[in-house]
């Protein structure tokens, strides 16, 4: 929050502000700013209350912004910024509707994201939470043949759904352990990024039954909701692994459950879900085989600093009138 005020403070030309509902005296630019001064959520009936008559919005993703909200803003709100590379808590048809233009988050999380997901990746595959767990619960007898025996990298066949920014960082990152191919889809093929890894498009089903190791890097749209169910599930090797970067809700939960369960597929790590965050007593939190991480793909001081001013400074731009230095085509 402090770097965000500063932010703000360094792009408005030195005035103090706070943020989050902006209102701005356009000939003069300065500001009126309203904060949710806390690391929780804004509470959706104060988002309501301190949203009316803004001419700006900086949200995070927790925040749904659809017609409600935007209603309760009226007519003066004109940029929406998010701390976020992911946009799915968006209503972007009724924000077009309105005129409204938005700023986002890329390129500087993805670095964090793909670390993130390869030592999410590792930790379910290498068993470590089991692991960690043995060895304060006195389950480490001795040094025993297939004891806690997990799977590897090296001569893997690793699939990518959406070698997007993050995707591609993932592929690079995991191509020093040794894998030996590359697969990816999504709704075209992508032949430049996939160059740098040398990664062959194919489809869905294809890399659900060859691969070893699947991650889910897309982003959430009503193609990909429940994408990962259990035809998905049943089309995977009993010996692969699904990690999900992504959003929650591209994996149908129940159906993950089961495939564990049932030994369909061999372990799943997870840094979304639904709901965020998963209720304690899931079942899903149950499985030794299954890692659930609370969204912290991108949780690096830096790249949270980074996030910040880049929305800070999409923010200002728009108010401005000025292009922004990430702004999302709709
Ligand atoms: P990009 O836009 O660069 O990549 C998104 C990818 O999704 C593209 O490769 C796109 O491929 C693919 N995609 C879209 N639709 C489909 C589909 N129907 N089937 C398969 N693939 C599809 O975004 P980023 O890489 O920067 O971010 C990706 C997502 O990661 C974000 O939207 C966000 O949800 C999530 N994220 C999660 C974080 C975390 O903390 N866990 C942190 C940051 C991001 P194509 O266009 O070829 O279809
Ligand atoms: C995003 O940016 O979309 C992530 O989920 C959080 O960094």
């Amino acid at each position: 929050r402090r770097v965000l005020k500063r932010a703000l403070t360094e792009g408005g030309r030195g005035r103090e502000y706070r943020v989050a509902f902006i209102t701005v005296i356009p000939s003069r630019f300065s500001c009126t700013i309203g904060q949710w001064d806390s690391d929780e959520p804004v509470t959706r009936q104060e988002l309501l209350k301190g949203i009316a008559g803004a001419h700006g919005l900086y949200c995070m993703l927790t925040d749904k912004i659809d017609e409600e909200i935007l209603q309760a803003a009226g007519p003066n709100l004109k940029i929406i910024s998010t701390l976020s590379v992911g946009f799915d808590h968006l209503s972007l048809d009724e924000i077009k509707k309105r005129g409204i233009r938005v700023g986002y988050t890329p390129d500087v999380l993805t670095a964090a994201t793909a670390e993130l997901t390869v030592a999410l990746l590792l930790a379910t595959s290498r068993r470590l939470m089991e692991a960690v767990e043995e060895v304060k619960n006195g389950g480490w007898s001795a040094w025993k043949p297939l004891w806690l025996c997990g799977f590897g990298l090296q001569e893997s066949t690793v699939g990518i759904v959406g070698l997007g920014r993050i995707g591609l960082a993932i592929a690079e990152r995991l191509k020093p352990f040794g894998v030996k191919r590359f697969l990816y889809t999504g709704r075209q093929p992508r032949p430049e990024p996939a160059a740098k890894v040398q990664a062959e498009y194919v489809p869905l089903n294809t890399l659900a039954s060859q691969s070893d190791f699947i991650i889910l890097s897309c982003s959430f749209t009503p193609d990909t909701q429940g994408m990962c169910n259990k035809d998905f599930f049943a089309k995977m090797k009993k010996t692969a692994i699904l990690i999900n970067s992504s959003r929650g809700a591209v994996v149908n939960q129940e159906d993950l459950y089961q495939a564990l369960t049932t030994g369909q597929i061999a372990a799943a790590g997870m840094d979304v879900t639904v709901p965020e965050p998963l209720p304690t007593n899931h079942p899903l939190l149950s499985l030794k085989n299954c890692v659930v991480l609370p969204h912290i793909g991108s949780a690096t001081y830096a790249t949270r600093n980074a996030m910040s001013v880049l929305a800070a400074n999409n923010l200002l731009a728009g108010l401005k009138g000025e292009p922004m230095p990430s702004e999302l085509k709709m």
